[in-house]
């Protein structure tokens, strides 16, 4: 029997359960694949050639505007394991459909350190380093070594190093020029056997300490980000979001001193050259948008930065509150804010 007797066409198929926000969305035609086999076959089935293709991961970072025409590729390539070792590293390569919190609690379990910090992130492996996940002073491309992907015109598979998949803030190779020319299946990680923790992130500290620990393991890191993440963030199961929905958005340090003067609160970090990250879930706490509901959409009370459904929202309301938001920060202090999430199509 071949790989793709296995996979099933499905047409018309609701993708509410495979995106976090809980919007409903109908795929024209949907493929759930299990490995590199059968995602070859299908991008190279003359059926299928002329379809454009969307692919589909946790579904925790996209924002479905209306139905998807075309073909839907849900990615569910499992497998953990470790392919090589030395004294000091471990490599581990996973599946691109592992759900990504899995594959940091196998790591945390077998003492194997980088990705503690990024504990409790929502979504799959494959969608990782498309935005270069990153949380409490950690970023995937720390740890990363390199991936495997099948090209989605060919069908060739491909291997890409850190250098090739130019990660930045947010950002990779995967959001700019190859946009939607390459399918993630495999990512393999280096982690340390002799792990030191980064607590470099002031929340991680003040938790730790509420705590009275004093030597963190990664295990005790792991846990207080889990903790720190479920004070903070809506569970996706209870309150549909896809976390952040806008990115910080990056200004000059010229307009970060022209804001400070006039608001003295407001936060920032300086990055390398002459400019400074701004919280975005500060500049929109400030225009008062911090757990608005419009409709069935709305902020996060917890963190203005999460726009939340609070049942039955559809992809264009939640655009519409995003628009407002985004009017709103605009019109008080000149900053655009992006998305953060994709938005589909
Ligand atoms: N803040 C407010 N009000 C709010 C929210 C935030 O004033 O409602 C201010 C506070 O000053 C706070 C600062 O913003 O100190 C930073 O907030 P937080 O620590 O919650 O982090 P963030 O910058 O809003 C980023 C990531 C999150 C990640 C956290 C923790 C982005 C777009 N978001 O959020 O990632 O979990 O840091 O490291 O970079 C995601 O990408 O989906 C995501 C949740």
């Amino acid at each position: 029997m071949s790989d793709t007797t296995l996979m099933q066409l499905k047409e018309n198929h609701s993708l509410k359960p495979y995106n976090t926000l809980g919007v409903e969305a109908k795929a024209e035609q949907f493929i759930s694949i299990g490995t590199v086999d059968q995602l070859v076959q299908v991008l190279t089935d003359p059926n299928f050639r002329d379809i454009d293709k969307c692919v589909l991961g946790g579904g925790s970072n996209v924002l479905f505007r209306d139905d998807v025409k075309g073909l839907v590729l849900h990615i569910s390539i499992k497998g953990i394991h470790k392919v090589r070792e030395d004294k000091n590293h471990v490599w581990v390569r996973s599946g691109a459909g592992v759900i990504w919190h899995d594959l940091v609690l196998h790591c945390v379990e077998r003492g194997w350190g980088g990705i503690e910090n990024l504990s409790l992130i929502p979504g799959t492996v494959g969608a990782a380093p498309i935005q270069n996940i990153g949380a409490y002073g950690a970023e995937l491309k720390d740890v990363f070594e390199s991936l495997e992907a099948v090209e989605t015109e060919t069908g060739e598979v491909r291997t890409f190093t850190y250098d090739e998949c130019r990660f930045g803030y947010r950002d990779s190779i995967f959001k700019n020029e190859l946009k939607g020319k390459y399918i993630i299946t495999h990512c393999t990680l280096r982690l340390s056997r002799h792990p030191e923790v980064n607590t470099s992130y002031g929340a991680i500290q003040a938790r730790l300490e509420e705590r009275g620990v004093t030597d963190p393991t990664i295990r005790d890191i792991s846990e207080t980000v889990i903790d720190i993440r479920r004070s903070k963030l809506p569970d996706p199961d209870a309150l549909g979001n896809a976390g952040s929905f806008f990115k910080n958005p990056v200004v000059s340090k010229e307009k970060y001193d022209q804001l400070k003067r006039r608001y003295p609160e407001i936060p920032g970090y300086p990055l390398e050259g002459p400019v400074v990250k701004v919280p975005a879930g500060w500049l929109i706490e400030e225009t008062g948008w911090k757990g608005k509901v419009v409709g069935n959409a709305g902020t996060y009370h917890n963190q203005a930065l999460v726009i939340v459904n609070h049942g039955g929202a559809t992809g264009t309301e939640i655009l519409q509150l995003a628009e407002k938001v985004k009017t709103a920060v605009h019109e008080r202090f000149g900053i655009e804010l992006e998305p953060e999430v994709n938005i589909i199509p």
